[in-house]
């Protein structure tokens, strides 16, 4: 065990919402579910192992307990579905990119992708990821003066940069920078709580967000579809990035590739579940470290150690220090607070009963910060994860989820998160500009909203 903890100045409490004392009515919950849904929670939500939040046409139970997460998520999955408030936002972009799948599809899907996302693969994938973060470096570096970054922005610029290169190394770079440019505005339109689900209105109830996002998913579909097709026509292509091999890639199972139309929504899928959320990771990251200077120190001691070298998969491994530092980082700041799903039929969760067609609220953001689970959970405390730190339940700490569909950019991001911190982290001073105004902002993803900071070469 390490001593940080006691380093560490005990009344810094990283940004977030107190628990409000008492459950608001039903008004302000609406409207606070759709600002920040995680301002909306009062303190029982972070006590209770399982929580009725919702009672429209079906009951929403938020589920806490670490067994019952994996009972919903491992044991049982195959009475869930994703849920409908999940669904209303992203299928019609994602339509059956595997997020969004459900059965044969997201099997054949999953099955096929598997291979893309296999250790080897991923380390084959480093020296995009570093080609990346050096480009972002160089543009510090040649900066004219230091006025401080929205490094939010900074992030979301990198990790598109490099699931786009991975996935569609070949495409025109315009029609990358097309496709984040409209993919951001329709997340960023419809990220929010849908609150027709939450009343659980009927699916065709037009929601105003999904009319207003309907021209920039036209525009990120229609590159997308064109940029699949014209690959589909040229099929002599060496097999260069995720794109080619998602097409050629037989099933192991059914023997068929993916039709088209499947490799565009996975493509979609990989673009827009692949940056966001890892781009955010950083970002908190960054935060916490700005926040706790000895952390800083010893990460960036760690990272030194490289000596500038490319982490591969035996030093990431060795990372000890840095990797407790990602991962207390997404315990509190999970970059995916909500996992949504539906029961397809009955079920009992600790002695509760689950009506088949009622919803399951499942939230990194409550159970990474649960009483009964962590001690001090408001605090950074890297050492959690450190090796002889006391074993954390499983389903107690899912940045990623959990079961069969659990995420499949895992390993992806973490040496992503990595090699970028290993190139920035020894090279550049970060400060927060103006640590009070940070606070975590629930979309479909967690964003650090004002997180500006000065990047001073060191
Ligand atoms: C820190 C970064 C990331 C976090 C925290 C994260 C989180 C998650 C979570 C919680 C799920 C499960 C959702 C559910 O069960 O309903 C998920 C699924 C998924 N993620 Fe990630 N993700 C990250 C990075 C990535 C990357 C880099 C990619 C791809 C390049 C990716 C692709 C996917 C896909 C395709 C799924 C759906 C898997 C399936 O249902 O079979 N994610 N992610």
């Amino acid at each position: 065990m390490t001593d940080f903890a006691m380093d560490a100045p005990a009344f810094i409490r990283p940004a977030a919402p107190w628990p409000r004392r008492r459950t608001p009515s039903l008004l302000t919950a609406l409207r606070l579910l759709r600002d920040n849904p995680i301002t909306a929670f009062a303190a029982v939500a972070y006590d209770a192992p399982s929580l009725e939040i919702g009672r429209g046409r079906k009951r929403v139970t938020l589920v806490n307990d670490p067994a019952d997460i994996e009972q919903v998520l491992v044991r049982n999955a195959e009475r869930y579905a994703k849920s409908d408030q999940q669904q209303r936002r992203l299928k019609p972009a994602l339509k059956d990119g595997l997020l969004t799948a459900e059965g044969d599809e997201w099997r054949s899907a999953r099955r096929v992708a598997a291979p893309l996302f296999s250790p080897r693969a991923i380390a084959a994938l480093s020296s995009d990821m570093r080609f990346a973060a050096d480009a972002m470096a160089r543009r510090w570096l040649e900066r004219a003066d230091d006025t401080p970054l929205d490094l939010s922005a900074e992030f979301q610029r990198l990790t598109y940069e490099i699931v786009s290169r991975t996935v569609f190394s070949g495409a025109l770079d315009e029609d990358r920078v097309r496709i984040h440019a409209s993919m951001a505005i329709y997340f960023d339109t419809l990220g929010r709580i849908d609150v027709a689900s939450v009343l659980g209105l009927p699916k065709w109830w037009p929601s105003l967000s999904a009319v207003r996002a309907r021209p920039s998913l036209r525009v990120f579909r229609g590159v997308v579809d064109r940029v699949v097709r014209e690959r589909s026509a040229a099929p002599g292509r060496e097999a260069a990035d995720l794109l080619d091999r998602l097409m050629r890639a037989p099933d192991p199972v059914t023997g068929r590739t993916l039709p088209t139309h499947a490799v565009a929504d996975n493509v979609l899928t990989f673009l827009s579940a692949g940056h966001e959320t890892t781009g955010n990771a950083l970002a908190w990251i960054l935060y916490l470290l700005a926040l706790f200077p000895e952390a800083e120190a010893r990460i960036r001691e760690e990272l030194e150690g490289l000596s500038g070298a490319t982490p591969d998969r035996e030093a990431i491994e060795r990372l000890t220090f840095s990797r407790a530092v990602v991962n207390e980082a997404m315990r509190l700041y999970p970059p995916a607070p909500f996992i949504g799903r539906e029961a397809l039929e009955a079920d009992e969760l600790s002695g509760q009963r689950i009506a088949r067609g009622d919803e399951v609220v499942i939230s990194p953001w409550i159970v990474h910060r649960r009483r009964a689970l962590w001690d001090e959970p408001d605090q950074f405390r890297p050492e959690r994860f450190l090796p002889g730190a006391p074993e954390i339940p499983r389903g107690a700490f899912i940045p990623f989820g959990l079961g069969p569909r659990i995420c499949i950019g895992q390993g992806f991001a973490l040496q992503e998160i990595l090699i970028v911190l290993a190139r920035i982290l020894p090279a550049f001073r970060f400060t927060l500009a103006a640590p009070e105004k940070v606070f975590p902002q629930a979309r479909i993803t967690l964003q650090p909203a004002g997180l500006w900071m000065t990047v001073r070469p060191t």
